[in-house]
C-alpha cells in the first residue's frame, strides 16, 4: 500500500487505505478504553491546527487525538494573528512550519485550501473541511460508527437527508460509499440538490418517508443557513414540515446519525434528543479514534 502523504479528500483514498484507517481506529479505540487513554506513538511530533471557520467537534477531537498520541499541539487562531496585517495564508503556514511543525490540520472556507497548502509544504496536510468541498474525517468517522454498530458496511443502505448543496460531508460520502460497499440514498428539496448529482447513479428522493423506508441508517445534515441566501422552499417552517426527521419516521432498527452541530426543530425533531437508536454522540467518541488513526498513518504509517 503506498504511504499516505496527506488527507485531502476521500476521493484520493483507496478502499484498502480506508479499511487500514478503520483497523487502526479499532486499535486506538481500545487504547481509549484503558485508564491512561494514551498511546504515545507520536511523542516528539508537533501538530498545528489552523481553523479559519468555527468548529467544536473537529478541532477539539484533532487536538485530543494528537495529545492522546503524545504529540504537541499548536492552536493557530486567525483572530489576533498577523493575517490582519496582510500576511498571506502560505506565509503564515511557512512561518509556523519554521517553528518545527510535523503536520497541519486546516479548516478553511475556501474550496481547495488544504490542497493548496499540501502542494507547497513538505509535511502532511489534513483537510478538516474546505468550504463546500470535502470533510474526509467526518465521512470516515460516520462510516466507522456504522461499522462498529453493525460489524460490517458492505450492503448497508445509508440515507443522507438535508442540505446536500452546501454539504462537504455529503460530498465525502459520495466518494466513500462505493469504496466500502454502502448503498447511498440522497434526500433534499430540489433546490438543495446539486444538479450534477442526478447523473451520479445514487437514488435521489424529494420525500422523506420514501427515502427512509427500508434504510439501515440515516445521516441527517444541518441546514447551513449561513451559506444559503433564502430558505430552500417557501419558508423555514415549510422546510421543517416536509423535510424534518421526526420520531415516527424511524423504526427501532434504524440508526440515526448527524455530524453536528444540530439545529433542533429544523432538520431534527427535538423529541429525537433521547432517541434510543441515535448514535450521534458515538460519532463524536469515534471521531477521536479515527483522527488518531489518520495522524498516526500520516506521521508514522
Ligand atoms: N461535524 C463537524 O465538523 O462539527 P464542527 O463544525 O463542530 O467541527
Amino acid at each position: 500500500m503506498p504511504k499516505l502523504k496527506h488527507l485531502l479528500g476521500i476521493r484520493d483514498l483507496s478502499a484498502e487505505t480506508i479499511h487500514m484507517l478503520y483497523e487502526l481506529a479499532d486499535r486506538f479505540y481500545e487504547v481509549l478504553q484503558q485508564p491512561t487513554r494514551k498511546a504515545p506513538a507520536l511523542t516528539g511530533s508537533t501538530v498545528a491546527l489552523l481553523f479559519f471557520e468555527s468548529s467544536t467537534r473537529t478541532k477539539l477531537s484533532f487536538e485530543l487525538a494528537a495529545k492522546r498520541l503524545g504529540a504537541d499541539v499548536l492552536n493557530f487562531s486567525a483572530a489576533g494573528s498577523s493575517l490582519a496585517k496582510g500576511e498571506t495564508l502560505l506565509d503564515t503556514a511557512l512561518n509556523i512550519l519554521a517553528m518545527g511543525v510535523d503536520a497541519f490540520v486546516i479548516r478553511h472556507q475556501g474550496v481547495g485550501t488544504a490542497h493548496f497548502l499540501a502542494q507547497r509544504l513538505p509535511v502532511p496536510v489534513i483537510n478538516a473541511g474546505d468550504g463546500t468541498h470535502e470533510h474526509p474525517t467526518q465521512a470516515l468517522l460516520d462510516t466507522y460508527t456504522l461499522r462498529r454498530y453493525f460489524g460490517y458496511l458492505q450492503g448497508l443502505t445509508l440515507t443522507i437527508i438535508g442540505d446536500l448543496f452546501h454539504s462537504r460531508v455529503a460530498l465525502s460520502h459520495l466518494h466513500l460509499a462505493p469504496k466500502v460497499g454502502l448503498h447511498l440514498r440522497l434526500c433534499a428539496p430540489p433546490s438543495l440538490v446539486p444538479p450534477t448529482w442526478y447523473n451520479l447513479g445514487f437514488p435521489i428522493y424529494h420525500n422523506v418517508d420514501s427515502a427512509i423506508r427500508g434504510a439501515d441508517a440515516l445521516l441527517v445534515l444541518r441546514m447551513q443557513k449561513e451559506r444559503q441566501k433564502q430558505p430552500p422552499i417557501a419558508s423555514w417552517e415549510e422546510y421543517a414540515r416536509h423535510y424534518q426527521v421526526r420520531p415516527e419516521h424511524l423504526s427501532p432498527h434504524q440508526v440515526l446519525l448527524h455530524p453536528g452541530p444540530i439545529n433542533w426543530g429544523v432538520e431534527l425533531h427535538p423529541a429525537l434528543i433521547q432517541a434510543p437508536n441515535s448514535r450521534i454522540l458515538d460519532q463524536v467518541t469515534h471521531g477521536v479514534a479515527i483522527r488518531m488513526a489518520v495522524l498516526y498513518a500520516l506521521l508514522r504509517g
